[in-house]
């Protein structure tokens, strides 16, 4: 068993943010990060277009970014969030800057950072390093971390279960008031045991569940860890019916997981997309055209490739300055390149895939989730920043906001709890090693499909019933085989992905109408009153 102060599981911008603020402040307290993989490993790391704050204050205002944000919620952002997120966030990147982390500036021997454009902002107000913005932000928190020596950072330790009151014998239920969190039962998944931790406070940084879909962006990581881990402690998770269907992954016929992404920064820069012909078609759809927010444009993507039977769209960026496309995109240009694709000369084919989680664990302005002393930040957590649809390029700047929200809300409190005694060890009897990992693979590609074909960019009532019918018999096949048999991250993992992709499916189906990222074909309008799903 093992007693630290404060329990971080997850080592994006999020976890990493809050553990140095802790840490700072708090040098006689025990900070431990959990990571499931290497540290580095997080969506964090693939972000590329940038972060979105107010910067010139000549020709952007607060109002301005409050009032994209809100265009691309669609009705569901909660107002107060959005107001706190953008006026709070410019102040993070500059200490995100004071601590290490660089921004493209102008030109060299500029002052001035070269401020990029995304779809649905009035304004350029986006922050980047070349389109390795998530690499950088993910170094300059690492080595900061490092400076700490009351912040441990346990790489390969899988959390798998929150420890409340169930586990001292209490029936638990959605209804129970005061839930508590009194730590996690992790895996180490180099011994292959699982560990108790216990914490005075518990905040889950775990990031998205992408890879609930075929196509996603999103690294092997982003299962859904944090979310699932919720819903099974009985806590509140809101609006998972909207997931962000990026509109611009690398196609490749083959299939890549993750699929690459050609940042929308492209597009900010002057991109434009066309038929396969050359024919341009956003103007059929929004008055911003390719820049218009991502729903429109994925939905309008999906739709071309309906119409036309093709694979693929493209981005037509023959025309741009070569020596400006590579200097801002030297991943993109590169990946292009090495797959024979010569943005300056060929059009780049691509295709929606899935890449954000609007909804997520619910929380207030503190970070405070449904259970006692747990918390959440990040892409796992539903702020209310988000509504029905993310602005592109604030997701980093939320986790960076909420990461510091919770220093605060904890700093206050976490000197007055104490460690619950008497928890029990994880009980593994009855359960032997996997003989066979196809039972495993064969259902997370199962899951992919469903999910793809039933719950994509484009809904309907039968589609959704559909997809609750397959995803039941998984539920139960796997359950069963979690109760059989010893766990393995990707016993886990398959577990909360199908929790996941339950909860996204249902918050669908009660969605009765067109909203956001939620589109279906049997209720193509918006309800009069506004509604967020829970769970
Ligand atoms: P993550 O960075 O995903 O970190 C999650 C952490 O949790 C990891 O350390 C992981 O190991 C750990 N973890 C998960 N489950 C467990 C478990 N069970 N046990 C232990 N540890 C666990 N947003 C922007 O604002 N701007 C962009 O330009 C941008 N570009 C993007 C490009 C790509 C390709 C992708 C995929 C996303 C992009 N996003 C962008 C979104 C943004 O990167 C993410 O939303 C954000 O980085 C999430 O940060 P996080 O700290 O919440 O989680
Ligand atoms: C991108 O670079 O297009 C991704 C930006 C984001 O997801 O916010």
């Amino acid at each position: 068993m093992k007693k630290v102060d404060v329990l971080i599981i997850g080592s994006g911008v999020a976890g990493l943010t809050l553990a140095i603020d802790l840490a700072t402040e708090h040098p006689d307290k025990h900070i431990c990060v959990l990571t499931k993989t290497t540290r580095e490993e997080s969506n964090t790391r693939y972000a590329q277009g940038g972060v979105a704050a107010v910067w010139d204050k000549d020709k952007d205002s607060f109002q301005k970014h409050i009032e994209d944000t809100l265009d691309a919620g669609d009705g569901l952002c909660d107002e107060k969030i959005v107001e706190i997120v953008v006026t709070e966030g410019p102040d993070q990147v500059q200490r995100l800057i004071n601590w290490g982390a660089r921004f493209d500036k102008e030109h060299n021997n500029s002052t001035e950072y070269d401020l990029g454009r995304e779809g649905g902002h009035s304004e350029n107000r986006i922050l980047h390093y070349k389109d390795l913005t998530g690499w950088e932000i993910q170094r300059a928190l690492i080595d900061k971390a490092a400076e700490y020596t009351n912040l441990e950072i346990l790489d390969y330790y899988f959390a798998v279960d929150l420890i409340t009151q169930h586990h001292l014998g209490y029936n638990i239920t959605r209804l129970t008031p005061n839930i508590e969190c009194y730590g996690a039962y992790v895996l180490n998944t180099e011994t292959k045991t699982i560990e108790t931790f216990l914490a005075k406070a518990t905040v889950l940084a775990t990031g998205g569940s992408g890879q609930v879909y075929k196509a996603t962006t999103n690294p092997s990581i982003a299962t859904g860890d944090g979310m699932a881990m919720v819903y099974r402690a009985k806590g509140r998770i809101e609006n998972m019916e909207f997931v962000q269907f990026h509109p611009t992954s690398l196609y490749n016929a083959a299939g890549e997981n993750p699929a690459f992404l050609v940042s929308e920064a492209v597009r900010g820069f002057g991109a434009i997309l066309r038929r396969p012909d050359g024919e341009a078609f956003m103007h059929k759809y929004d008055a911003r055209k390719s820049l218009a927010p991502r729903d429109i444009v994925a939905r309008a993507i999906d739709n071309e490739m309906k119409m036309l039977g093709a694979e693929y769209m493209c981005l037509d960026c023959t025309h741009l300055d070569k020596d400006g496309f590579v200097r801002h995109f030297p991943t993109i240009y590169e990946k292009c390149i090495s797959r024979g694709i010569d943005p300056m000369k060929d059009y780049i084919p691509v295709v929606p895939a899935a890449h954000y989680i609007c909804g997520g664990i619910k929380t207030n302005e503190h970070g405070e989730t449904s259970i006692h002393r747990l918390y959440a930040c990040g892409e796992c957590s539903c702020t209310g920043l988000h509504g029905a649809n993310r602005l592109a390029s604030n997701s980093l700047l939320e986790g960076l906001v909420f990461g510091h929200r919770i220093f605060d809300e904890i700093s206050q409190k976490v000197a007055t709890w104490t460690f619950k005694e008497n928890i029990p060890d994880w009980n593994a009897e009855g359960t032997t090693d996997p003989k066979e990992m196809v039972l495993i693979t064969q259902s997370l590609k199962e899951l992919k499909e469903i999910m793809s074909s039933y719950v994509g960019i484009v809904r309907s009532s039968l589609r959704l019933k559909r997809a609750f019918e397959r995803l039941r018999i998984l539920y139960e096949e796997t359950e069963e085989l979690y109760h059989t048999t010893s766990i393995s991250p990707q016993l886990c993992e398959l577990r909360n992905l199908i929790t996941c992709a339950y909860m996204i499916t249902r918050s669908a189906a009660t969605r009765r109408e067109s909203r956001g990222l939620h589109y279906t074909t049997d209720y193509t309008e918006k309800q009069q009153f506004i509604e967020m799903t829970l769970i």
